[in-house]
């Protein structure tokens, strides 16, 4: 490819000199200086052979990477697949292609070593769905004064909490985030590298908030900052609440509930968050944002659509729409429900619901719904028994969660 001037654009894989350029190229894309422990952390992440360079004159004028990460799908399954990240063009050099060259070679790359399916989480809203990503997970933030908090007498606080220093969270989180993560659908295994990052906890990532704390439970924690203003004195800010079980939760957020010096805490959860149900009022916790976080984009189609559970009987032939890298068609997808196995082949019969591929992605996690996105004239399922039927089956008894920012 060539610039507007001519001259041309090598796309190739980074080399140990690329880096510092990396890093500069990425710093000003993202507006902010990215620490030496940062990229240390993501080149342990995106060895040189996992990251794409765009040179223009002998700059690096692009980037793409992914680090090698591991995902949860409805009933269970885990799914190996690369989480693509880090993705830059120089403002010199924007809107003359240079993004599309770059993810077109990282995701020949993809195919070629058979991944299923990949991940993202975006900047913005409008870049990925040309090249069939959909929103997989959404977190919700909320906000409360936490001196009106009154739990109900249901909430009983089954205890087992303690206030954990670091190496002591050190020791515990990791391993419950990953019986967590494995339970839940959408949620990505964290490396120990991400790990060691969070534990670092620099200054830089702080936002003028206190360093980490921790309580831990057997079966979950949170981790949480906080923020001193004159206005509204202490405001606690959760970083990470995971929890396996409910009663886990219930403790976890009863010593919340007892930290008295606190004024408002702010926690960002999934569409099904548990704790309006055990408050007085139930509206004290009031939205405040949301936002999605990862995004999915299928590789195999078959493949994937095998990989998950489905909440009902199923047999239908569906046509899957891929304009980026042309691993739509038609396909027929069987399933017995009840988490059993499923099927899925190429078919040759006429398809009787049109899907395109983000849209796949969005609803195979559960998410959101073949019924939404058919009523906003993306989904065209002439048989409204098809589009019902179809829409059961894809529905998850949990809402999705990622879990982890990359
Ligand atoms: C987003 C970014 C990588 C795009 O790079 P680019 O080389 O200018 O993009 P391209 O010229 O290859 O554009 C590819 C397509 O994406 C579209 N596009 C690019 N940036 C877009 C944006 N910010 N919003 C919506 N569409 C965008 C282009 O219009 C083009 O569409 P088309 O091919 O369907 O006609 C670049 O603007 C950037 O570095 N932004 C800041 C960092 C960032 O947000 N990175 C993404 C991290 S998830």
């Amino acid at each position: 490819m060539t610039t507007e001037t001519g001259s041309a654009i090598e796309v190739r894989n980074a080399t140990d000199d690329d880096w510092p350029h990396i890093v500069k190229l990425d710093s000003f894309n993202f507006g902010g200086h990215i620490a030496d422990l940062k990229s240390g952390i993501t080149r342990e992440l995106a060895p040189n052979d996992n990251v794409i360079v765009a040179t223009n004159g002998g700059q690096v004028v692009g980037v793409t990477m992914h680090y090698d990460l591991q995902i949860t799908v409805p009933g269970g399954a885990l799914i190996d697949l690369p989480g693509v990240t880090w993705v830059s063009v120089a403002p010199t050099h924007r809107r003359r292609g240079i993004l599309r060259t770059l993810l077109t070679e990282q995701h020949q790359r993809f195919l070629e070593s058979g991944a299923p399916m990949s991940i993202l989480t975006a900047s913005e809203g409008g870049i990925y769905g040309r090249f069939g990503y959909g929103p997989i997970t959404t977190e919700f933030t909320h906000k409360f004064d936490r001196r009106f908090a009154a739990f109900r007498s249901t909430t009983v606080d089954p205890g087992g909490v303690r206030l954990a220093a670091k190496d002591e969270a050190e020791e515990f989180l990791p391993p419950i985030y990953d019986r967590w993560r494995r339970q839940r659908a959408g949620a990505v295994g964290r490396p120990a590298a991400y790990w060691r990052g969070v534990f670092a906890d620099p200054e830089s990532e702080r936002g003028g908030a206190s360093a980490l704390f921790f309580l831990l439970h057997d079966d979950g924690f949170v981790s949480y900052r906080v923020r001193e203003s004159a206005d509204s004195g202490m405001s606690l800010e959760i970083v990470d609440m995971f929890a396996v079980t409910p009663e886990a939760y219930i403790a976890l957020w009863r010593t919340l509930g007892g930290l008295d010096l606190m004024s408002t805490i702010t926690v960002s959860e999934s569409r099904d968050m548990l704790l309006p149900y055990l408050l007085k009022d139930p509206r004290l916790p009031r939205l405040t944002g949301s936002h999605d976080l990862l995004w999915a984009r299928i590789l195999d189609v078959p493949g994937v659509l095998r990989a998950r559970s489905y909440a009902c009987e199923l047999d239908v032939t569906i046509e899957v729409v891929d304009d980026f890298l042309d691993r739509g068609g038609v396909f027929r997808l069987t399933s017995r429900g009840n988490g059993g196995n499923a099927q899925c082949v190429p078919a040759e019969e006429p398809a009787r619901l049109t899907i395109g591929i983000g849209d796949l992605a969005s609803i195979y996690f559960g998410e959101h719904r073949a019924v939404t996105l058919a009523q906003a004239g993306r989904i065209s399922a002439p048989d409204p028994e098809i589009l019902e039927r179809f829409d059961h089956a894809f529905t998850t008894s949990a809402a999705p969660r990622g879990g982890m920012f990359f």
